[in-house]
């Protein structure tokens, strides 16, 4: 592995930093407090080609590396890990599988919008009664010929209001099992589509998590991705990728915090001295450097394991695991070095301690990482 950016990754880095900077963190504390979703920002990250970052130029995206996302994902999560879940779903889930196993015409007509920002995506696997369990899909994708009568209820789903294009998961033959899954492109004006209430959450609250409810909605068949049961490849395969994405986010609000936690150590006195002078501080610090550093590490080599064409399930996994236990123990640390203003929202820790618990959750929690990465230790 490579541990020199080059000039392009930089650059990528910067501006992500300098966006991150001058439009996200102004209005962040808010954002939280109302649960308002960042749309003007989110709108500003597909200018600025944030939202289709690894998808090939000729469909409108930025043509970039695994590398260069890890990057910008670590810099956007550092400030605002509500707008980096969008990002984060648009690229690694909703282009990327579009891109992947869609037909020309599918790419034409959803990823070159997708990868530009024109509208966002979301990616509908989970439902009431299967989350980890992602086999026991039973929203059903009855075969009618020309099209699929779509029946059932998702689960909260990440940009489930703003979205206009949902990749969903639907059962078409229960009896082949996980064989018998599709996944199918469904519009927002679809009719018998409804979007549920948002969801009142723990954190990343400027994110829209909703559940869906489809009643005999009518999808034509070439809305399917791929040949008929492969849908539940292709949400396995995607999310493997999208597993990098998360461990960034993770990896940059635990980054965050600790920068955070290391500006207030050197403003703050207690008996005589700066914080920072106690050794129980240094120490804090200490390990928050050393933990983000791995994580930064497993981050890299699961993206450098994509880039290069290599299988990168287990990496980005063990990526994840990792990363989102770093955040966790990051945040929880960056609060008690800010003592009692650590608890309140002005310094911004508290939020991120409340980001960072979704990291160990969503696109598998960290008992199905461990599952995912045992098994390719085994196999
Ligand atoms: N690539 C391609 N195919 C894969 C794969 C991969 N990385 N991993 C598994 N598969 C295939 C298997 O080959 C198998 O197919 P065949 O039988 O045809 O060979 C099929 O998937 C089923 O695999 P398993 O038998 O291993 O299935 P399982 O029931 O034991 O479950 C699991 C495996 C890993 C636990 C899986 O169910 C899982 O990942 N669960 C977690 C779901 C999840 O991550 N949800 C996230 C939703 S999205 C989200 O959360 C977004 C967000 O927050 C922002
Ligand atoms: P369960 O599967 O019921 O798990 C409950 C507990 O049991 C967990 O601790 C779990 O690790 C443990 N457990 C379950 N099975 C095992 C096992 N075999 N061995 C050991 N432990 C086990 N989903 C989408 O499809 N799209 C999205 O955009 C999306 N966004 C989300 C956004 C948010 C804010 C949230 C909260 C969730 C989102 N999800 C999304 C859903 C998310 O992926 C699921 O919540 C997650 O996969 C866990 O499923 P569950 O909530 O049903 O928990």
């Amino acid at each position: 592995m490579n541990f020199q950016f080059t000039e392009e990754q930089l650059a990528v880095q910067a501006a992500a930093r300098e966006f991150a900077q001058t439009e996200l963190l102004p209005g962040v504390i808010e954002r939280d407090e109302q649960q308002k979703f960042p749309a003007e920002q989110v709108k500003k990250m597909g200018e600025l080609g944030f939202l289709g970052m690894m998808v090939d130029p000729k469909y409108g995206g930025g043509g970039m590396d695994a590398v260069s996302y890890v990057l910008a994902m670590e810099e956007i999560s550092k400030v605002d890990a509500s707008a980096s879940v969008v990002m984060s779903v648009n690229n690694s889930l909703v282009c990327w599988g579009i891109e992947n196993f869609g037909s020309e015409e599918q790419k034409q007509k959803y990823l070159t919008r997708l990868a530009t920002g024109e509208v966002i995506g979301a990616f509908c696997l989970s439902e009431p009664e299967a989350g980890s369990d992602a086999t026991s899909q039973r929203t059903t994708a009855e075969d009618k010929g020309d099209h699929y009568l779509l029946n059932g209820t998702k689960n909260w789903i990440t940009n489930g209001s703003t979205a206009s294009v949902y990749l969903v998961f639907a059962q078409t033959h229960p009896e082949k099992r996980h064989r018998g899954i599709n996944a199918l492109i469904v519009e927002r004006d679809m009719e018998g589509f409804v979007v549920g209430p948002k969801e009142n959450k723990l954190g990343i609250r400027g994110s829209d998590t909703h559940s869906l409810m489809f009643t005999d909605v009518k999808v034509p068949k070439k809305n399917r991705i791929g040949e008929d049961g492969f849908g539940f490849k292709l949400a396995m395969a995607t999310l493997a990728g999208g597993r990098i994405g998360i461990a960034a986010q993770a990896l940059g609000i635990a980054s965050g915090a600790y920068e955070l936690a290391v500006k207030y150590s050197k403003e703050r006195m207690t008996f005589g001295v700066l914080i920072s002078q106690h050794q129980a501080i240094q120490f804090k610090l200490a390990d928050m450097a050393t933990n983000i550093e791995a994580a930064r590490l497993l981050c890299l080599q699961a993206a450098y394991d994509k880039d290069t064409h290599q299988d990168y399930t287990k990496s980005a996994a063990m990526a994840k695991l990792f990363a989102s236990k770093v955040a966790m123990d990051t945040t929880i640390e960056a609060v008690q070095v800010h003592g009692g203003y650590g608890f309140v929202k002005e310094y911004h820790v508290e939020r991120m301690m409340r980001d960072a618990k979704i990291t160990q959750i969503y696109e598998g929690t960290s008992e199905i990482q461990k599952i995912v990465i045992s098994r390719e230790l085994l196999k």
